[in-house]
């Protein structure tokens, strides 16, 4: 199984993040794609592929970090996107949800450089949109329209069916997480039902939003397994064939493989 976005660097696995590494087979996990989030932790994404084979990185500057993002740490993001393991530019993206963040002009320009960047470097983006649906929607409709080997990954995506399906005929994945476990997590388990089987990945976005049985507990990349059980009875498949097919897709969306 995958774990399609996590962060290991993040400090809730100061104790343990290698155990968990150097772990990850053992515990059922296959690949782990560590995702970054400001410059810090892209670096380190980058260490952990450098260090551990079934590892790979994903380097770019999140919204709520956008008050790092400068036309130098753009540059910093483009040097780690030379390294071998480096697959794809994120998580990057919009988010309205708290008063503190960086102003949604300041997130956009963020967000709109790196789009450029990974046209520039034909690299997939991973998305973070967070009250931001219809702002996010256009801005990466209009890349995609203009721009035809672009694509993008919505991670933890929270929107609605029918937002979903707008993201699909632009032919951009999605990947959902431990809320579709919740259980008041009614939008999630329509998406999940409704997603075709080719475009959805499986994440746990470690250390954050655990599945059950573990709800409120740390996060960590083997309880994407709950996730997986949770979307293949939802869905009345086989575990076997769900994780089949989203194991195909995740390594597909990041240019791993070419079926
Ligand atoms: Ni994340």
């Amino acid at each position: 199984m995958i774990d399609a976005h996590g962060h290991l660097e993040d400090q809730a696995f100061d104790q343990d993040r290698h155990e968990i590494l150097a772990n990850l087979k053992a515990d059922g996990v296959d690949y782990f794609f560590n995702c970054g989030s400001n410059l810090e932790a892209s670096q380190m994404a980058v260490d952990f592929s450098e260090k551990y084979d079934n590892v790979y990185a994903i380097v770019g500057i999140h919204p709520l970090d956008a008050d790092e993002f400068s036309q130098e740490a753009l540059e910093k993001i483009q040097a780690m996107t030379k390294k071998e393991k480096v697959v794809a530019i994120g998580e990057i993206g919009l988010d309205n949800h708290y008063d503190d963040s960086p102003s949604p002009e300041d997130q956009e320009k963020a967000f709109r450089a790196q789009l450029d960047l990974a046209v520039d470097l034909d690299l997939p983006v991973v998305i973070h949109t967070r009250e931001a649906d219809q702002k996010t929607f256009d801005i990466l409709k209009a890349y995609k329209e203009k721009y035809q080997n672009f694509s993008a990954l919505l991670h933890c995506y929270s929107g609605s069916v029918e937002l979903m399906r707008e993201y699909m005929k632009l032919g951009f994945y999605i990947s959902l997480g431990g809320v579709t476990t919740f259980k008041n997590a009614k939008k999630p388990k329509e998406v999940a039902v409704d997603v075709p089987l080719d475009r959805l990945l499986l994440e746990t976005d470690c250390p954050y939003l655990t599945p059950e049985p573990f709800r409120g507990k740390r996060n960590q990349p083997k309880y994407v397994a709950y996730t997986a059980e949770k979307i293949a009875d939802l869905r009345g498949m086989d575990l076997e064939d769900l994780v089949k097919a989203t194991d195909a897709n995740t390594l597909r969306f990041y240019r791993l493989t070419n079926d």
